[in-house]
């Protein structure tokens, strides 16, 4: 994960807000455990690397031995472990996740005994938010290229490297392989290495339904989801005097889109790039 900043400056005010983003599809799961199990992988230890508020871990966990949830940020690790707190089974057998802080460079670290046998790192919603070109959105074209302004220009002015990768879908992330040296025990050939795509730039393709959902949000929601991009918190960091105004960056966006969408609600999705690495 390339550095990030603003992330693992998150307070636990923040943290809160980025739960809003809510847990991801379970057709992910089930895609991250079946390529886990289809090539050999064990359930004894799981560690999430970036884990935010733990979302996506405490999905995962159910299905590990033992599992650890990392983040540099200690507001997103404090609310991790608020929200374990009156969970007594986390993991499969029973046990709990452990939080701690730290970074994804320091994976190694910490008590695990040994290697383990599953390590993700979620970047979150990889890929634009689009508004569904649904009977029950009036005018999606247009809000989708209000969206797509927002987010290619506006947001993107601020963002940092990690962001921008992001955004680009990992097009251009330097793999194991590309390093000079190479890191050993990662491959592109066979099943070492896949990358999946899923409804990038907003296209349903012959699918019946966006791969990680869809969700019908009023734009209040949606403003909240945005603003947790840390794209848009620099740019409230550079702008405090027009943040929560009228002129902020999502305020703005989501009046214009209002305007064209002549009500409050839509139906929103995203799309998924998902990279898996088999370690030989
Ligand atoms: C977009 S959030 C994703 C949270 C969670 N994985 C999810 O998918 O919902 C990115 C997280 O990566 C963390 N992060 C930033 N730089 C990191 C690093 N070098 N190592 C590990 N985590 C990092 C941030 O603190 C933040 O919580």
């Amino acid at each position: 994960m390339a550095e990030e900043k603003t992330f693992k400056a998150y307070n636990s005010k923040q943290a809160q807000a980025y739960l809003a983003r809510g847990a991801y599809h379970d057709r992910l799961y089930d895609l991250i455990l079946r390529a886990h199990e289809s090539t050999g992988g064990a359930f004894g230890k799981f560690v999430d690397v970036g884990c935010g508020p733990g979302n996506s871990t405490r999905e995962l966990a159910k299905h590990f031995d033992r599992t650890w949830g990392s983040d540099p940020s200690e507001g997103m690790i404090e609310m991790a472990r608020q929200l374990s707190e009156d969970v007594e089974s986390e993991t499969k057998s029973g046990g709990k996740i452990v939080w701690e802080v730290g970074r994804e460079e320091d994976v190694g670290a910490g008590n695990r005994e040994g290697e383990v046998d599953m390590i993700t790192a979620a970047m979150a919603m990889a890929n634009m938010i689009s508004a569904l070109p649904d009977p029950s959105t009036p005018n999606a074209s247009a809000v989708n290229a209000i969206l797509d302004r927002v987010q290619k220009e506006r947001m993107a002015a601020y963002e940092e490297e990690g962001g921008r990768r992001w955004r680009m879908g990992y097009s251009d992330l330097p793999l194991p392989w590309d390093l000079s040296p190479p890191v050993p025990g990662f491959s592109n050939q066979g099943d070492s290495y896949s990358r999946i795509e899923k409804n990038l730039d907003g296209q349903l393709g012959s699918e019946e339904e966006f791969f990680l959902g869809e969700r019908r949000v009023t734009l209040k929601e949606l403003g909240g989801i945005m603003g947790t991009a840390s794209s848009v918190v620099r740019w409230r960091e550079v702008h405090p005097e027009l943040a929560g105004t009228k002129d902020d960056i999502i305020i703005k966006t989501m009046n214009e889109v209002q305007e064209v969408l002549g009500r409050e609600d839509l139906v929103v999705a995203t799309g998924l790039v998902l990279l898996i690495f088999k370690k030989t």
